[in-house]
């Protein structure tokens, strides 16, 4: 494999909003992020993710976005963000923001300009259709509920949003549209940030003409999803967006890829792929039920373990996925992979171990470094996610109780990674001084950066020693392009990998429950790596692995 300047990274996504808030309007921002650049620094972090920062009315907290080329006043200023990413260059560190361009803002000028006249120059930059017999042109469903088609005003005629109405879908058909969005990424580029996350983009092709397909639900619309994997053609507009934009400065893009038809990975992040890493979601989609989050199947320790593994098999030799635990659309990783009523700070580690050191990318996400776990929200007013409300309703909808249907929204809710990160036990976790614009985790006093730094044994020190070990001089070679083969996979609820260089063979082995497990080593280890508890216990042929121990070794 080539080797690229991104492959020995290790990045962590700042959700901005939440991360720290320096003028006390209960909002994080730049100025924020910059202050905490030597705390990031010091963890290990090569590359940082800002999620959205740029204005917007926030109906999908920034994923609506009103203009391309400006900060959100609530976030700071053009300034702020040319200096953060100077004083992140100072320290190594590169910048990756946030590419939304299957949709924008309803707010946007040019949406704005489309509703003056719908069948005008802006108009065509949207896909604006008239209605079926008084009714919307098809009967697909937003991912967020509710038909995917507005009206305008009181004419016949609708526009498309795959997501919430205030975010209308972009026409990618349209060349002018492309062009803008093409040059606004090297107006970026050119500012040096190193690359971006891009947004829902396999939303970008539409299956043409707009038709009805089967109801999925008693609604009589058909999830979206039915439309896009009818399509055929988003290849063409991902290359041609490479070709004209982050190829020309070597930027590192990862995308936010659902689904991708089988064998296609190659042509999204093969040597000639048209990003350089897509996440791997294959664990956060796993069990999800069509019906909504209240029927969702829980993800248990084997089926983790197999997600993983079948995601490293289908991307070897071809590129490096993206891993993670969470982000900000899911709820925290230790709260949906660790059984209920196992949560430790030992499974924290462990988990962190398991998919830190496959292959690819590692992300790390806010508060992801201290163990933060799911909010107890005692009611449905606390959330302020557009798709949580959806999913209550849905829930509701289906004969849940409200208790039963807050139950289901607690577990999957985007609220769970949204609260603020928890910097210390002053009030507001140290977030804010102002009132916090989301509720504070309660668990704050007890699980803060400021009590883990003080402790060696806590989760964050032992997430420093993982990024420094994989890493580290001697070992790195392996971890980032060593092979990847599964072990033990006959034991239960224990997830164990080889990672194999040219003259270094390491298991990386957890197990993955309370219960005490013996392995029988294959050969004898040389040396332990890492390992989540005082000692490990075995005779050097064997391992006595105590409840949620993960232990690395060379063997
Ligand atoms: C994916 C983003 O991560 C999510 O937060 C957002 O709601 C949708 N795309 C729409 O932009």
């Amino acid at each position: 494999m080539k080797k690229q300047w991104w492959h020995d990274k290790v990045a962590y996504q700042i959700y901005p909003k939440s991360f720290y808030d320096t003028n006390g309007d209960g909002i994080g921002d730049l100025r924020g992020v910059i202050s905490k650049l030597d705390y990031l620094k010091d963890l290990g972090i090569d590359i940082i993710w800002l999620s959205p920062i740029y204005p917007s009315p926030f109906a999908d907290q920034g994923y609506d976005i009103s203009d391309y080329y400006n900060i959100d006043p609530r976030f700071g200023t053009m300034h702020d963000l040319e200096e953060l990413i100077a004083e992140a260059k100072k320290r190594n560190i590169s910048i990756l923001l946030d590419l939304v361009v299957n949709h924008c803002s309803d707010e946007h000028e040019w949406f704005q300009k489309a509703l003056k006249n719908p069948t005008g120059e802006y108009g065509r930059y949207f896909y604006i259709r008239e209605g079926k017999d008084g009714k919307e042109p098809s009967n697909i469903r937003s991912y967020f509920g509710g038909s995917a088609w507005e009206q305008i005003g009181d004419t016949n005629l609708y526009y498309l949003h795959l997501f919430h109405k205030k975010q209308p879908d972009l026409n990618w058909e349209n060349p002018v549209v492309r062009k803008e969005i093409y040059d606004m990424i090297n107006w970026w580029l050119e500012k040096g940030i190193a690359g971006f996350r891009i947004d829902a983009i396999m939303n970008i092709k539409k299956a043409l003409p707009f038709h009805d397909y089967e109801a999925d639900r008693e609604d009589g619309l058909a999830d979206c999803r039915a439309m896009l994997n009818e399509n055929d053609g988003v290849m063409e507009f991902l290359k041609e967006m490479r070709d004209s934009t982050f190829r020309r400065y070597h930027a590192f893009t990862v995308g936010e890829v659902f689904n991708e038809k089988k064998g296609d990975l190659s042509e999204f992040i093969g040597e000639d792929g048209c990003f350089s890493s897509i996440f791997d979601f294959s664990q956060t989609v796993f069990g999800a039920s069509e019906k909504g989050w209240y029927d969702n199947q829980p993800v248990t320790p084997d089926d983790y373990r197999q997600c993983c593994f079948n995601s490293q098999k289908r991307a070897e030799g071809i590129g490096f996925l993206s891993n993670i635990i969470e982000n900000h659309d899911e709820p925290r990783g230790v709260s949906r992979y660790i059984p209920e009523g196992e949560c430790s700070d030992e499974a924290k580690k462990m988990l962190a171990t398991l998919y830190f050191l496959l292959q690819g990318i590692p992300f790390i996400y806010q508060g992801q470094e201290i163990g933060m776990e799911n909010v107890p929200f005692d009611s449905i007013d606390q959330y302020d996610d557009v798709s949580t409300l959806e999913e209550y309703r849905v829930a509701q909808l289906n004969g849940l109780t409200n208790e039963q249907a807050l139950e289901a929204v607690r577990r999957y809710s985007r609220d769970n990674a949204r609260v603020p990160f928890q910097w210390d036990s002053s009030e507001n976790a140290g977030f804010t001084k102002g009132t916090p614009w989301l509720l504070v985790s309660p668990d704050y006093p007890a699980n803060n950066l400021k009590r883990q730094f003080t402790d060696p044994d806590s989760v964050f020190h032992y997430y420093k020693k993982l990024i420094a070990l994989r890493k580290s001089e001697e070992y790195k070679d392996t971890f980032i392009y060593g092979q990847f083969i599964p072990a033990y996979t006959d034991e239960e609820r224990v997830m164990a990998y080889y990672r194999i260089g040219e003259d270094q063979r390491i298991l990386i082995i957890g197990n993955f429950k309370m219960a005490e497990q013996e392995i029988k080593l294959e050969q004898p280890y040389r040396k332990v790596l890492l390992h989540n508890y005082e000692t490990v216990s075995g005779n050097g042929t064997s391992l006595l692995l105590k409840g949620y121990e993960v232990v690395v070794l060379e063997l």
